[in-house]
């Protein structure tokens, strides 16, 4: 039985879903996961952990500052043992998008990062501008107007391949329980 670390930051909610449903493949095959929001400012028996996953989503190009501020007080706890970084966005619904060396998102936080994940996981987001702040209900549907995208400003679109996410939960106990060569 593998013990593992899902680490998130979610604005809006979505990642963090992503990170739970994460998590219930991981125990679905007998393992033990915690989900931790870095934003609770928890304090984290790193030993505990077989393998760590930190996801994050995309914000207007980029991520909270929260995330870097993270991953530079725990590069070497993340780095220490298996580990991956995941990043949600809504140009990922594009699949040319979820290959790394075209997503320059993912690019951005692999520069910007001092933590350099061994694994990376592209994952679509959603879209709901229902619930988001007006200014940024309007700004993304300029961006999405740009990139034909959805644009009605009554759109929920969960573009989130949750049977990928469940692979990725699988992918994650792999890297916990793989044998070092
Ligand atoms: C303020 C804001 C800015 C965003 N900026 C981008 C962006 O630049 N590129 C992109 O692909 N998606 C962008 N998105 C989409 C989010 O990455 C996507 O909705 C994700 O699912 C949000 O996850 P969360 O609910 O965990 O915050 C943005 C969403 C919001 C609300």
């Amino acid at each position: 039985m593998a013990n593992i670390l899902v680490l998130y930051y979610s604005r809006g909610g979505h990642t963090a879903h992503i990170s739970r449903v994460i998590a219930q493949q991981i125990e679905s095959k007998g393992n033990h996961c915690d989900v931790v929001n870095i934003q609770d400012k928890a304090t984290i028996e790193w030993s505990k952990y077989q393998a760590v996953a930190l996801g994050a989503c995309v914000l207007y190009g980029s991520y909270h500052k929260s995330v870097f501020k993270f991953v530079r007080e725990n590069k070497q706890h993340l780095s220490q043992i298996p580990n991956s970084f995941f990043c949600v966005s809504v140009v990922a619904r594009k699949p040319e998008k979820r290959i790394p060396e075209n997503n320059t998102y993912l690019q951005k936080f692999l520069t910007l990062s001092e933590w350099k994940p061994q694994d990376v996981k592209i994952i679509a987001g959603k879209v709901d501008y229902p619930s988001w702040p007006w200014y940024d209900s309007f700004m993304i549907r300029l961006i999405m107007k740009m990139t034909d995208g959805p644009t009605d400003p009554t759109a929920i679109i969960d573009y989130t391949d949750w049977e990928d996410v469940k692979v990725y939960g699988d992918h994650i106990v792999e890297l916990a329980t793989a044998v070092p060569a």
